[in-house]
């Protein structure tokens, strides 16, 4: 209990939540992650793109610590990540994650699907779980989908159940990895209205995504990734406009001209 204490009161009061210093990060000879300098501020959208294997997912999935690093330092709200066990758990909890793939518990409902983290890792009361995972249900707009198993609802559902079940931990921030990259087109717009709310509402969120388009209107920043570097960081309109390096540039001419 006491260490739990001291991690409490050494919480910073500072804005920045998520802070990466010099992080490096190899795989095998590849220098995946390279010097990246990151401070996201409470409330902050920031939306991350970068070529095919830049190392967006990689920056994402070290986060929440689903891999690790060879050096540097990562913070989330002043407390080191933990390495293992139930404060690892709690951190989990705390950085909400979707995922392209919807990731949810095939052989549990929807409603369980939002419900088990809060009774396992919160440690709530089984009734309390089930009247906050409706509601989120409902927020996101599956509300009558609770009883239903995964497979018998859209992609679009099912993701929106994936980012009801990470909000239901009540995280401090939130990780979308490439979240509608899955989707047929017409269930982008659904997934990607939720994540306009969220942003709106004021949620910290990490957002890679190739939707130029959410990024120009949900976006405070920009953040360019290319060969495992961030190159370029910058507002949506300034990033778009009049993007700086030649990678960035060369990257805007591809996507937007398709
Ligand atoms: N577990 C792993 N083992 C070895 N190499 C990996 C592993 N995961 C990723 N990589 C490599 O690291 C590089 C960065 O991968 P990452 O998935 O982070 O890129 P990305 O920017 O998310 O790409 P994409 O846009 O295709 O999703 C790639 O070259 C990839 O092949
Ligand atoms: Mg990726």
């Amino acid at each position: 209990m006491t260490e739990v204490a001291v991690a409490k009161n050494s919480t910073a009061s500072t804005s920045d939540l998520v802070v990466l210093k010099s992080v490096n990060k190899h795989f095998g000879a590849l220098h995946v992650l390279q010097d990246i300098e990151l401070t996201i501020t409470r409330g902050e959208v920031v939306v991350v793109i970068g070529p095919s294997g830049s190392g967006k997912s990689t920056l994402c999935r070290t986060i929440n610590r689903l891999e690790t690093i060879d050096s540097g330092e990562i913070t989330i709200d002043g407390k080191p990540l933990p390495q293992e066990g139930r404060e690892l758990a709690r951190l989990r909890a705390d950085v909400g994650m979707v995922f392209q793939s919807f990731n949810l518990f095939a052989h549990k409902t929807v409603l369980e699907n939002v419900t088990l983290g809060q009774l396992k890792v919160r440690k709530a009361d089984k009734k309390q779980a089930e009247e906050k995972a409706r509601a989120l249900l409902d927020r996101v707009g599956v509300g009558t989908q609770a009883d239903k198993y995964p497979a018998q609802l859209s992609g679009g559902q099912q993701q929106r159940v994936a980012i009801a079940r990470a909000l239901a931990m009540d995280p401090k921030v939130m990780l979308f990895d490439e979240p509608t990259s899955a989707l047929d087109p017409e269930m982008i717009n659904e997934v990607l209205e939720v994540m306009q709310q969220l942003a709106q509402e004021g949620m910290t969120m990490v957002v890679v995504t190739h939707e130029m388009g959410f990024a120009r209107s949900a976006a405070n920043r920009v953040v360019f990734m290319a060969d495992g570097r961030i190159v370029e960081e910058a507002t949506p309109d300034q990033f778009f406009s009049n993007p700086r390096s030649d990678r960035a540039k060369d990257f805007l001419s591809k996507i937007l001209h398709h």
